[in-house]
């Protein structure tokens, strides 16, 4: 397979904890090229190159870093990943993490750079948005994914082919619950999980979202989010917490909860899970995913634990670093099998269409996409589109403390305005 050169757009925690060390062993597996990270200063991405944990798992690996690590950690850069999109050449992979209210811009300048993309979620905050970027990305023939990593998770894959087989019935009530540590209220966070941008239910209750239409297949019709304020340490006011419930073309409920607030010092580390009942002739099924606890517990000497604590469950299953028959640490988990799943997807494109003359490789590279797309696995604009309808509608929601945001499919997906 030809390795792509890969750009990482972003340099926050999602890049340090799962995207850069993903990259890091695809590069040492011989499947990802030269890797450039580029964020708004050189402060993250100093503390990313000196960061002991990622120099153990990975000795003598490192990234080109722009802005260059010698620039004042308060200069900002803002326009430089455009400087970035242009060095890379043509249909390399750009992973884009910045955050969520600059996904749209970053990723149409990739595509307008002919680059395929990888983009966490959630894609965009709007429907018409993704629309824009799957025409783009179609015309074009680039792929673009996003990163719903739960889909990779076994056992949602699990829960997926069993529905299909109508081993459970149909979904009829759910709730889904996730809520992340207090102390991301004292990172960056603050600086752009305002009122006005975002929230905890489209932040992270959109996991879940996805998930239930990953599973289900069934589309939302309609959404109502309440949310609660407060503010964070440097005076910034968010939604730290969020109460919503979607309504499904079958006519099922799922009621969602999330927040910015499971406490430093509790063992969980975030508190997550999903419970759908299902209908069946004359009997229920029901899927329940406990996520926060997957029956690992560490107690550790030192607070080195989550929010630095001592007593902690531990996942296995998203993403740890752990020992292999290569040098320093090997990523494993669902975290790493989907940044991987979708570099992959690229570089196979890319190697299937080496050496075609540029109409029969853009007619290749557009029925491999079409393929990925009506398989589903991997989420993309044209599979995961409902994701941007149930976020634009939930943001109209909180906006007016739990108004129902109704979705209709015809003649187009659109949100109804209210
Ligand atoms: N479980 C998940 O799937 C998951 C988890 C965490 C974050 N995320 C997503 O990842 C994204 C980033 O989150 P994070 O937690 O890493 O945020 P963060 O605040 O820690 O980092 C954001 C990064 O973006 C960079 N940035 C901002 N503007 C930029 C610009 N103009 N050019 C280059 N870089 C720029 C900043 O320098 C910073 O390094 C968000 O969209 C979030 O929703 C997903």
């Amino acid at each position: 397979m030809k390795p792509l050169d890969v750009l990482i757009i972003g340099g926050g925690m999602i890049t340090c904890d799962l995207i850069l060390p993903s990259v890091y062993h695809l590069q040492r597996t011989e499947r990802a090229g030269r890797i450039t990270v580029c964020a708004l200063n050189s402060a993250p991405l100093r503390a990313l190159a000196e960061s002991a944990e990622l120099s153990e798992a990975f000795p003598g690996q490192s990234f080109e870093a722009m802005p260059a690590l010698g620039e004042p950690p308060d200069r900002m850069f803002p326009e430089l990943y455009r400087e970035a999109l242009t060095r890379l050449p043509p249909r390399q992979a750009v992973v884009v993490a910045v955050p969520d209210p600059f996904h749209y811009d970053v990723v149409m300048e990739a595509l307008r750079h002919d680059q395929h993309v990888l983009c966490v979620k959630p894609l965009v905050l709007k429907h018409e948005q993704a629309h824009e970027i799957e025409q783009l990305a179609c015309r074009k023939g680039l792929f673009v994914g996003v990163e719903y990593h739960k889909r990779f998770d076994r056992r949602s894959l699990m829960a997926r082919r069993q529905y299909a087989l109508g081993q459970f019935g149909r979904f009829a009530m759910g709730e889904a619950k996730l809520i992340e540590p207090y102390y991301y209220r004292h990172s960056n966070f603050q600086n752009w999980f305002t009122c006005d941008k975002t929230d905890p239910f489209v932040y992270i209750g959109c996991h879940y979202i996805d998930l239930v239409y990953f599973i289900t297949g069934l589309r939302p019709t309609g959404v109502s989010v309440s949310g609660v304020k407060g503010r964070f340490p440097n005076g910034n006011e968010g939604y730290l917490w969020a109460s919503g419930r979607v309504r499904y073309e079958n006519g099922a409920l799922l009621s969602v909860t999330a927040g910015l607030g499971y406490p430093n010092d509790a063992a969980g580390s975030n508190d997550q899970g999903l419970l759908m009942y299902c209908e069946g002739p004359d009997a229920s099924g029901m899927i329940q995913h406990v996520d926060n606890d997957r029956g690992v517990r560490h107690c550790y000497l030192d607070g080195i634990g989550c929010g630095g604590s001592k007593y902690n469950y531990v996942s296995p299953d998203f993403y740890r670093v752990v020992p292999w028959e290569g040098p320093g640490y090997k990523p494993v988990g669902y975290g790493y099998e989907s940044v991987a799943a979708n570099l992959e997807t690229m570089a196979r494109i890319e190697t299937a269409v080496a050496g075609l003359a540029e109409s029969e490789s853009l007619a290749e590279r557009r029925r491999r996409i079409a393929e990925v797309d009506r398989q589903g696995i991997l989420a993309t604009p044209a599979n995961s589109f409902i994701n941007e309808l149930v976020v634009e509608a939930a943001r109209i929601s909180i906006e007016r403390d739990g108004v129902w945001a109704e979705i209709a499919y015809h003649p187009n997906p659109h949100v109804l305005k209210i």
